[in-house]
């Protein structure tokens, strides 16, 4: 279960910007979703297990594995960015 508090941290990223609600039931943002990514999580049960809930209406899957998505592809490309810049 998600406190206020821990809600209040997770989604105000470093940068001060707020995230963008994505999971209303369960109070995730894209950054919870980014964080889960980063952590290895491929599908959405693994960012609800990553963030300590549950799926409830189960509206926001698309949404989660299309973030998923972009994360994986962005992950993929980082070392070619980085062997780019060398
Ligand atoms: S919006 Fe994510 S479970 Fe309902």
């Amino acid at each position: 279960m998600r406190t206020l508090l821990s809600i209040v941290i997770n989604t105000v990223p470093p940068d001060g910007a707020p995230g963008l609600y994505i999971c209303h039931c369960n109070a995730l943002t894209d950054t919870d979703i980014q964080q889960a990514a980063a952590q290895g999580a491929c599908r959405p049960r693994e960012v609800y297990d990553a963030c300590g809930c549950t799926a409830q209406c189960g509206s926001c899957t698309r949404r989660i594995l299309a973030l998923l998505q972009e994360a994986r592809i962005e992950q993929a490309a980082e070392p070619a960015l980085v062997a780019a810049m060398d």
